[in-house]
């Protein structure tokens, strides 16, 4: 479904990415994790059209779609949320949500069918909340509302950079229930950023190691977590999974 190869991009003399890659299958929910700076969210920026590659390739569903800006991506099925909020402060919550719906419902119909706004504003416990301006929420539910948002565009792929950041035990458990009932629900592939790796592990089934720009390790938790080079660049040793 979504399959990412040799992408590269480079800020001035930084190489935040070279020969960085990514598949997510539909259905399937991947973990994409590395050290900070390994390049998570600017492959995350690349794959959403937020930022060019300078080589590379990005197919969704077979089609080339690199180089797209962000709307032709995510009318393209791609959405995701951001490392760092990006809500429409001033609209209410509900109509952060309609925004992306009524975009979908014009471009993608048949999609946008498989979509109701009151249900996912429930979904997300924003339902008492769908008038309020979104910039007035809480942290934690400004994010919940991003996933909604995200979700309202009907996507074929999902892209979640550090959902579980600044939640507690108990939200993150409840986030990782919800993120593989969606998966259920839409069948879409889900692509999880995170550093909670007991998060990660409990809601991925593989796994896509990066460091520097390129990836170290790809497949199942269990043996990614055995990998000398990953012990090496990020657990660290003693480390049990
Ligand atoms: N807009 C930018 N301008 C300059 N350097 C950037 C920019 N975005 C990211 N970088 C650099 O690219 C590298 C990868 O960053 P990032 O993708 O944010 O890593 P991660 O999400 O894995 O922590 C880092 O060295 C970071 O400083
Ligand atoms: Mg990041």
């Amino acid at each position: 479904m979504l399959s990412v190869s040799g992408i590269a991009k480079s800020f001035g003399g930084v190489h935040a990415l070279s020969g960085a890659s990514l598949q997510c299958d539909a259905g399937e929910i991947v973990g994409l994790i590395g050290p900070n700076g390994a390049g998570k969210s600017t492959l995350v920026n690349v794959v959403t059209g937020f930022l060019k590659p300078d080589a590379g390739k990005v197919a969704l569903g077979g089609r080339e779609i690199a180089g797209l800006g962000p709307q032709r991506i995510s009318d393209a099925g791609i959405a995701r949320t951001f490392q760092n909020l990006r809500v429409f402060r001033e609209l209410s919550v509900r109509q952060n949500v309609e925004v992306a719906y009524l975009r979908c419902r014009q471009l993608r119909p048949d999609k946008a069918q498989s979509v109701n706004v009151d249900a996912l504003l429930a979904e997300f416990a924003l339902g008492g909340l769908a008038d309020a301006p979104a910039g007035s929420l809480p942290y934690g539910t400004q994010r919940g509302m991003e996933i909604a948002r995200a979700l309202a565009t009907a996507p074929d792929i999902l892209m979640l950079d550090e959902p579980a950041a600044g939640l507690n035990e108990e939200e993150t458990e409840r986030l990782g229930r919800k993120i593989t009932a969606i998966r259920d629900r839409t069948g879409a592939g889900i692509v999880v950023i995170d550093h909670d790796l007991r998060f990660i592990n409990s809601i991925c089934t593989r796994l896509f190691v990066m460091d520097q720009g390129r990836p170290i390790a790809v497949g199942q938790p269990d043996t990614v977590w055995r990998d000398p080079k990953v012990i090496e660049v990020y657990v660290g040793p003693g480390t049990t999974m």
